[in-house]
């Protein structure tokens, strides 16, 4: 059974910050086994060991937690920024290992998995795996066959290649004051930097709203409101690790 510092361990099963949970140990408030540990570097087995703070038991929450979040516009997909909130921002008070797989734009919507399972992230976000997301986009200019047709040969976003063959499906044209205007949805399997934007782009439009539908077999919750997130479910996960 893997050990673990005692001021981690206090810190990932929600006692405080790792700064503050080292003054908790300083000032003898925790107890492992039955005895006073006053050093934060102390070992620990997490479901082995039984530690106290203040003598009420902590208990240790599990190895891993997965949470679809339904991301707003206007925050970063980062786990701390000095000048923007941040989608961790919505995750105060619960474990500090958690953090976002991939990023979506600021102005971006939609889904959005938090976790601390660092070995799943990495593979859902390794270039070589081609994991769908899957958007939908309201742009400006009437999508067409022709870009039907482009996204799925490849378009050219200044990459060293082409953009992998990308699936778009034409929900609606429609006519505004003279405007054109397309809702699409579109399954990339890639993740460049701003990379539906600039696919649109190379077609001639401009992305006005962007919301990400799916990551691989992982939906958003059509209940779930901006903002708003919940656990995945067991079957989420073990189908996320399918892939
Ligand atoms: N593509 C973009 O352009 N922006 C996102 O946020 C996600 C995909």
């Amino acid at each position: 059974m893997k050990q673990i510092r005692l001021d981690k361990f206090l810190a990932e099963n929600g006692a405080g910050t790792r700064s503050q949970v080292k003054k908790y140990i300083r000032q003898k408030q925790v107890q492992v086994n039955g005895e006073i540990i006053t050093s934060p570097e102390y070992k620990l087995s997490p479901f082995q060991d039984q530690v106290l703070l203040r003598g009420t038991p902590l208990i240790p929450l599990p190895e891993f937690e997965y949470y679809l979040f339904h991301k707003p516009a206007g925050c970063v997909s980062a786990v701390s920024d000095s000048r923007h909130k941040t989608v961790m921002d919505y995750f105060r008070g619960y474990r500090s290992d958690l953090f976002p797989v991939g990023r979506l734009d600021k102005d971006t919507e939609g889904l959005l998995l938090i976790t601390n399972d660092g070995a799943l992230a990495h593979f859902l976000l390794a270039p070589g795996k081609h994991v769908d997301k899957t958007y939908y986009a309201r742009i400006s200019g009437k999508a067409t066959q022709e870009d039907i047709q482009l996204l799925s040969q490849g378009v050219d976003i200044g990459e060293k290649r082409l953009t992998l063959p990308a699936r778009l499906e034409i929900l609606s044209v429609s006519q505004e004051e003279n405007q054109w205007f397309s809702e699409i949805k579109l399954t990339i399997r890639e993740g460049k930097f701003h990379q539906v934007k600039r696919m649109m782009h190379v077609l001639g439009k401009e992305v006005l709203y962007l919301k990400r539908l799916s990551m691989g077999s992982l939906q958003l919750d059509p209940s779930l409101k901006p903002g708003a997130f919940r656990a995945l479910t067991e079957e989420e996960i073990a189908s996320l690790k399918e892939l």
